[in-house]
């Protein structure tokens, strides 16, 4: 599959994509672009020293969301990108993309979900005071962190466990499950069955 991954920040887990696609842990998969809506980030950064073609646009410079995805699916279809992977791409999709790539799209949280969508999934389970937490990779739909569910892993959280120790453990974990999926994605073993993920061995 050629893939193009949306990040809107650091991009670490960019980054871990493209470091499992060389070391051949991506399978059939290859990340041929970046789209990020903040040029000013990391990720643009990443992207090009990693020598990897970037779509970098300012939502604000278009009249409309649906207008700023037209451009995006325009450029998707000129790659002939089959799979869409958001990484920390802080916005809500629209049908202009949604419709065209149905299937096609996935996304990465730092959570069990449903517990905890939204902004500051890690902050919203240490102030609940949860025992586990993980990390979920979903379909995308409309809604905010809330399409079918294809793969999740726990990560236990620790009395003395501040934001940032919880983090890097969950990031971590992140990195080895997103490269998993999206390999076996790429390998033709995930698909959408109505409203269920389904994967196949
Ligand atoms: C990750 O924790 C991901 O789960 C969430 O946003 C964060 C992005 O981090 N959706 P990075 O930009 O990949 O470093």
């Amino acid at each position: 599959s050629r893939i193009a991954v949306f990040a809107s920040g650091q991009g670490s887990n960019f980054a871990a994509l493209i470091q499992a696609q060389n070391a051949g842990k991506l399978g059939g998969g290859r990340i041929e672009l970046l789209v990020s809506d903040r040029p000013e980030a990391l990720v643009a950064q990443r992207a090009e020293e990693a020598g990897i073609p970037a779509l970098l646009l300012r939502p604000k410079d278009f009249a409309s969301r649906e207008l700023y995805e037209a451009e995006i699916v325009a450029e998707l279809q000129r790659r002939d990108i089959g799979l869409v992977v958001l990484a920390g791409y802080m916005r809500l999709i629209t049908p202009v993309l949604l419709t065209p790539y149905a299937g096609r799209i996935i996304n990465i949280h730092p959570s069990l979900l449903p517990a905890f969508a939204g902004k500051d999934a890690i902050g919203q389970a240490l102030d609940y005071g949860v025992k586990l937490t993980g990390v979920t990779v979903h379909f995308v739909d409309g809604g905010m962190d809330t399409g079918p569910v294809i793969a999740q892993r726990g990560v236990a959280v620790e009395a003395e466990d501040t934001a940032e120790t919880l983090a890097g453990r969950i990031h971590q974990v992140e990195y080895e499950l997103y490269p998993e999926v999206v390999s076996a994605f790429a390998a033709g073993k995930i698909g959408l069955d109505g409203r269920k993920a389904t994967i196949s061995e």
